[in-house]
């Protein structure tokens, strides 16, 4: 068993390691070593907890982390990039639902009337009610999440008639049988409060959830990261483990601000996206707009090469289908034979294109492009008029021009980069379907855009053979 000391060091250095995790994180080029941070830190924080705060049960836990690690392992190996968010809601509900567990365990712990007394109870029964309301929040609302995400649920809002009166009715109740526990839980009872509680928990999150529509999902994942986040911060609070709540504390502040962030980058409201009933379903077919709007310019694959040769600065912008057809490793050989030729090739992207914060990023950096030629829409928005030719890889709603001109369009406001500003801007797709957003996109009607149909990996094979 290891001293108090060296258990308190050990928190210390793991809690270092996490936030220097996490200032490796919002940086590409540092991206691996935040990893890294994190892994030591995490096996630190195991390790010092495992020897130095649990006192019997080991077969119990080790049991445990066999069979938690292992379904780990196997998750993490066999999911796909594109399942990626899924993955995460998942897990999200896995933090909510341990939370739940251990403020039920804390509860029925028969010692907890002899170590608690007074005004110490009342705040450990405030601890474990809050635990398990955020825990039951986060759980049901992430199970959801993970539905929609999959599919499995539509991604339509469901916005009932008096939501808001319906939620506002949920939080009074919560707060009315906070007080009827605390006051029972003195004499010994208290458990009929916390479990209508923790209904009352479960059909909020599910109720919050299921209002947001698929264009506001990628905002509702990070926001139940930050909820995991404080939930776990609330079992830190409940067992007395320092650790826990500044690890909590950690991933609910980082996930509140992503959600901010991602909030502005589609400029939605923080709070209009938890209000819900905003955002249609995604991947939707062609609406019937698409006559009005005018003809389409079919281009080949030779074509593309040419105009591709032809130009001196070419902008490629990867979207969602770069990630379903896998095809950012053609990409990069795409952009070397280009750059060989002394043409100037740059990515732009998107802060919500596909379907997770950072998506493209990674796609990009696991085939090995330069960093240095990747930028953030706001930085090479402006440079559009200068681009000869935009590359458009399976993106549709992050180059919608109707977001600026039409405010009645479900991404109205929405920043996007503006490739039409271009001499001529070449679309990948395999058919004029909607993207996420399930709206028609106005861009492939412009004269100056060509489309090149086909999954996006197989033009471009043949666009590399034909550079
Ligand atoms: P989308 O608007 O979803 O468009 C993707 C396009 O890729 C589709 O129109 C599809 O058209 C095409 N495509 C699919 N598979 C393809 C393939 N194999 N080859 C070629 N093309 C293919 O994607 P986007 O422009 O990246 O925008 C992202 C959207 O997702 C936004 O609305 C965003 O709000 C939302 N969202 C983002 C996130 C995050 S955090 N990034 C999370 C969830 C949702 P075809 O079917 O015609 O091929």
């Amino acid at each position: 068993m290891l001293s108090q000391g060296i258990v308190t060091v050990s928190y210390i250095i793991a809690t270092i390691l996490f936030i220097l995790a996490l200032g490796g994180l919002s940086n590409q080029e540092t991206a691996r070593r935040g990893n890294w941070y994190g892994i030591i830190g995490m096996t630190i924080a195991l390790l010092a907890t495992i020897f130095g705060v649990v006192e019997r049960h080991y077969e119990i836990l080790f049991v445990a982390l066999l069979i938690g690690g292992s379904l780990g392992v196997i998750l993490a190996r066999r999911v796909q990039m594109t399942q990626m968010p899924e993955l995460v809601a998942v897990l999200h509900s896995l933090v909510g639902a341990a939370a739940v567990a251990v403020g039920y365990a804390n509860f029925m712990d028969p010692g907890r009337l002899s170590h608690f007394t007074g005004v110490e109870l009342t705040i450990h029964d405030i601890e474990t009610y809050l635990g398990i309301l955020i825990g039951a929040v986060t759980f049901s609302g992430s199970v959801i999440a993970f539905g929609k995400l999959s599919g499995r649920i539509g991604g339509k809002p469901l916005t009932l008639p008096g939501r808001h009166l319906f939620n506002l009715g949920l939080l009074l109740g919560a707060i009315w049988f906070g007080r009827e526990f605390v006051l029972q839980s003195a004499t010994g009872s208290g458990m009929e409060p916390l479990i209508i509680m923790t209904v009352i928990a479960l059909l909020f999150g599910i109720h919050m959830v299921v209002a947001i529509g698929g264009a506001d999902m990628p905002v509702v994942v990070s926001m139940l990261n930050s909820y995991s986040g404080w939930a776990a911060s609330a079992t830190g609070f409940m067992l007395g483990n320092d650790l826990l709540i500044v690890t909590g504390a950690l991933v609910g502040s980082s996930g509140a601000i992503l959600s901010y962030i991602m909030c502005r980058a589609m400029n939605r409201k923080f709070i209009a996206v938890i209000a819900g009933g905003f955002g249609t379903g995604g991947g939707a077919s062609a609406s019937s707009s698409e006559e009005d709007q005018g003809e389409v310019v079919p281009i080949d694959a030779h074509e593309t090469a040419a105009l591709l040769l032809e130009a001196k600065e070419v902008m490629i912008i990867p979207g969602y289908g770069m990630a379903v057809a896998q095809a950012q490793h053609t990409v990069y050989e795409i952009t070397k034979a280009l750059r060989a030729k002394k043409i100037n090739v740059r990515f732009g992207i998107h802060p919500v294109a596909g379907r997770m914060p950072g998506h493209m990023n990674v796609l990009l950096a696991e085939a090995k492009i330069p960093y240095d030629i990747v930028f953030e829409m706001d930085e090479i928005n402006e440079n559009f008029p200068e681009i000869d030719v935009s590359i458009v890889i399976g993106a549709n709603d992050i180059v919608n021009p109707s977001a600026l001109t039409d405010p009645d369009s479900p991404i109205a406001g929405m920043p996007v980069l503006e490739c039409w500003n271009g001499k001529t801007s070449v679309v990948l797709k395999r058919s004029m379907a909607t993207g996420y957003a399930g709206v028609q996109n106005p861009l492939f009607f412009k004269d100056n855009t060509r489309m090149l149909f086909g999954d996006a990996k197989e033009t471009l094979d043949e666009v590399l053979k034909a550079i």
